[in-house]
């Protein structure tokens, strides 16, 4: 008969052994390409400086790409793939149809290719464009873990859970939040995001036509003095006029979307939700009379952490030749 202790004397060092090994394939590295592909950050800025120069707006896109990449399924590139027949892939579901950049990503891709073939991933190439979108809009520069392999699952349905629409409540936007890992802090950081790019009107006009759901009613959150200028750019049922989200200052990255939430001129409900909870609350008071250096700290911290959501590394996933296919 084995005896418990020559049973346990050999499970508990394995144990141990799988434990340790589950925690290395969790993490990430700082320079993980350093010698793989040493100038994979350099080629991947070079490439972003001429695009953004060309097309400055797709610096909205390319930030929230991580947001939508990393909620659904974790951070491997799922979010690039593209449908096939029978299968209707995350790109194409209702939250994503508004990005932007796919194209532009597939080069930035290619130049990798050349350069260190099958080395450097999709899924680290949307952390790198994230990050080099918010120094190209005058905000921080900071660095990023790398070493994600990319994924292969893909589809649409799964966005729905995952990704909550701009109407969201403070509890519901907590709650997906720490089901990923973040913080009520880290919601409050990683939203000021929207201090760049451009929203459709649709998705935000039931908030000045139809805020009682039955035709009519304006969301009494807005800023009355801010209404008109909304209704002037948003007329009802537009499905394709775009406006800034952070008006006259959607192209830097700094503190006017804290300053706007703060005064009821959020875009989404979601926005001003931040003022339903004392920790966000307090946060977006404190950034909308800051200087940026918290936010900046803050923000580059919770990008970092948020980049960390179920990564495949060590072996698992594989590094796609082109990000829209898997090998
Ligand atoms: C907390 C929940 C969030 C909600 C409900 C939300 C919702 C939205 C919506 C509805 C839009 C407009 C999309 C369109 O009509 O084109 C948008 C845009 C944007 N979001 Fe969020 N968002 C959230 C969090 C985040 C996070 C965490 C980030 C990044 C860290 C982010 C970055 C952006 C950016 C940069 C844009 C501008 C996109 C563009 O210029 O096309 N958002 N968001």
């Amino acid at each position: 008969m084995v005896s418990y202790r020559a049973l346990f004397g050999t499970m508990v060092p394995l144990a141990l052994a799988l434990l340790l090994i589950g925690s290395t394939e969790a993490q990430l590295e700082y320079g993980f390409y350093k010698n793989s592909c040493p100038h994979a950050e350099f080629i991947v800025f070079q490439e972003m400086t001429k695009i953004i120069a060309n097309a400055p707006f797709l610096t909205g896109p390319f930030l929230r790409m991580q947001y939508h990449d990393c909620f659904v399924n974790g951070c491997d590139a799922s979010l690039l793939l593209n449908s096939t027949n029978n299968n209707p892939a995350e790109k194409d579901a209702p939250p994503n149809q508004s990005l932007r950049g796919f194209d532009a990503i597939d080069d930035i891709k290619a130049k990798l290719e050349m350069a260190c073939p099958g080395i450097v991933s999709c899924a680290d190439i949307l952390a790198m464009i994230a990050r080099d979108s918010v120094k190209l809009t005058y905000g921080p520069y900071y660095a990023i873990e790398t070493g994600r392999r990319d994924g292969s699952r893909s589809e649409a349905s799964d966005t729905q859970a995952n990704l909550q629409p701009p109407t969201s409540n403070i509890t519901v936007l907590k709650n997906i939040f720490i089901q990923k890992g973040l913080t009520a802090k880290d919601l409050a950081v990683l939203t000021g995001a929207h201090t760049i790019g451009q929203s459709l009107c649709s998705s935000f006009t039931e908030r000045l036509y139809n805020f009682t759901g039955r035709g009519f009613g304006l969301d009494p959150a807005l800023d009355p003095t801010y209404v008109p200028q909304l209704m002037c750019e948003c007329k009802p049922n537009d499905n394709t006029t775009r406006v800034e989200m952070d008006p006259g200052s959607s192209r830097n990255f700094d503190l006017a979307y804290y300053k706007g939430v703060s005064r009821g001129r959020g875009l989404f409900t979601s926005d001003d939700q931040l003022l339903h909870d004392p920790e966000t609350k307090a946060y977006v008071e404190r950034q909308a009379m800051a200087w940026p250096e918290e936010f900046f700290k803050d923000f580059a911290e919770s990008m970092v952490k948020m980049g960390r959501i179920e990564v495949l590394t060590h072996g698992k996933g594989e590094i796609r030749k082109k990000c829209a296919f898997v090998n």
